[in-house]
């Protein structure tokens, strides 16, 4: 049997928007084609950015985007992408294809674009290949309202009032990456390269250092706790592994199971980190920013395996969905996330292919849990029973409940199984309700997708299969089913 009880009244946690945030690198179709098609793009646009693209964005209240990397951030020259386009110098996008990176795209047309979908920047600055005087050059460009070298600069290139900036990261998988980085190395570069970054028009910059696994995250909390706002981790969901990622259509039935169970793993994460974190802030002002998570498979035949281009299914909605339900529940300390990547890279929102776009329904999830951004956890007992397939055993369900300030409830519902419906009673305590209504996200196939042709084969439609009695839902929850409720 499943049941959830909701305590309605003991909601102590905001659920930062944030952690509804999206990430954009200059990788494969992201930017360019996704984002950016130049003001002379037949593709209808604004300034050079797609239309329809920030049509559906806007839908998605993003809190921040996250730009230019990635691996990429660690080979980003800023200058390199202002002034006018035609003089911007053409560099190799050394990480992601090889393929010749003309700047067309740079810091006023992020901060356009930001402006653009109502959200707020969140900037990685180059710690691997930059230098100091680089990185705090950049920050002096972006947020000098007196004048100064570089805001003048800023000013001969059209822009008279400085942009707003809180979110910084000083470098990005500095172990990896951005300078395959000793831990001891980077805590003592982090602290040089921070120490230059200013906001210069007086607000308060959110620091964010490069995280990893157990022993670099140590090192990187305990030299350094006091000089960082944020900790920087990275979570990728397989089905099979980093060799063989698995395909993200037409998959067997045991991928299901394991690619779900392999996305569940990031909550073992998250305490594991969380746990290193308390020894050094205990009361939790450092967040946890995982600026990188989503589902990596094998690229879509026939494409350029440095673009990371891949289809994205009813399974991805789950992973979204319980994924979401996680963070939610660790709101505590996750402070921040950002799917990766917007438009047309790894799990996107959006796919494109010349005019024509499509909403994933990954893009769906986070259409629907829009409603928990800023909202207050409620604490929830969840009983599930379990379902596997080929030794793969998971959870059959996940939930996560919230109250807005106008006192709305609600309850987002994932059913992982791929065959089988799931009942469960859920019960609101310490709040009277007496209307519910609710949204569905779910599909005949196991793999069912949007295609350019049929872009909303997988829709959200109105959940009917819910009653609401003395304060208890009883629910039947179709077989691979996201559900959003509110409750009244
Ligand atoms: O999101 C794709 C890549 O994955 C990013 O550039 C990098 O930070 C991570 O390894």
């Amino acid at each position: 049997m499943n049941s959830l009880i909701v305590h309605a009244d003991l909601g102590v946690t905001k659920i930062s928007r944030h952690i509804y945030g999206h990430f954009s690198e200059h990788l494969g179709r992201c930017i360019y084609e996704g984002l950016w098609v130049g003001e002379d793009s037949p593709i209808p646009n604004t300034n050079g950015i797609r239309n329809d693209v920030t049509e559906a964005l806007r839908k998605l209240n993003p809190p921040n985007l996250r730009w230019p990397g990635g691996c990429f951030a660690d080979t980003y020259h800023w200058k390199d992408g202002i002034g006018p386009r035609e003089n911007r110098p053409s560099i190799v996008n050394v990480h992601w294809g090889g393929v010749t990176e003309n700047n067309h795209f740079g810091t006023h047309e992020f901060m356009d674009l930001c402006e653009t979908l109502g959200c707020e920047p969140y900037i990685c600055g180059n710690l691997g290949s930059g230098t100091v005087e680089e990185m705090s050059q950049w920050l002096e460009y972006l947020t000098m309202p007196e004048k100064s070298p570089m805001s003048d600069l800023r000013r001969s290139n059209g822009r008279e009032k400085p942009w707003e900036v809180t979110y910084w990261s000083v470098g990005n998988e500095n172990w990896g990456c951005g300078g395959n980085m000793r831990a001891e190395y980077y805590v003592d570069l982090y602290r040089r390269y921070s120490t230059y970054c200013r906001n210069v028009s007086g607000k308060r910059l959110y620091k964010v250092a490069c995280g990893f696994q157990d022993e670099w995250n140590e090192v990187i909390l305990r030299e350094n706790h006091r000089l960082m706002d944020g900790l920087s981790v990275h979570y990728y969901c397989m089905s099979e592994g980093w060799e063989h990622k698995g395909a993200a259509t037409g998959f067997p039935e045991k991928q299901w199971h394991s690619l779900l169970k392999s996305a569940l793993g990031i909550e073992e994460f998250i305490k594991r980190t969380a746990t290193i974190m308390d020894r050094y802030d205990p009361d939790k002002r450092i967040g946890m920013i995982m600026d990188e998570w989503g589902a990596w498979y094998d690229v879509e035949p026939g494409t350029n395996p440095g673009f990371l281009y891949q289809q994205n299914t009813i399974r991805d909605a789950l992973v979204a969905g319980v994924t979401l339900n996680i963070f939610n529940a660790h709101a505590d300390r996750v402070h921040m996330a950002n799917i990766a990547q917007t438009i047309n890279v790894l799990q996107s929102m959006i796919l494109t292919d010349g005019p024509r776009m499509l909403r994933t329904p990954t893009y769906h999830v986070f259409e629907m849990y829009k409603v928990h951004q800023d909202s207050t956890l409620l604490p929830t007992n969840l009983a599930t029973e379990e379902c596997s397939t080929d030794g793969v055993t998971i959870p059959r369900l996940s939930a996560s409940a919230s109250k807005n300030k106008e006192g709305v409830i609600h309850i987002s519902l994932c059913n992982m199984d791929p065959l089988n419906s799931a009942d469960i009673t859920c019960d609101i305590r310490g709040d009277h309700r007496s209307k519910v209504m609710g949204r569905i996200l779910t599909s005949e196939e196991m793999d069912g997708h949007n295609t350019f042709d049929a872009p909303d084969t997988v829709y959200p439609a109105p959940f009917e299969d819910c009653k609401l009695d003395e304060n208890v839902l009883a629910m039947k929850l179709p077989a691979k089913s996201v559900v959003v409720l509110e409750l009244n």
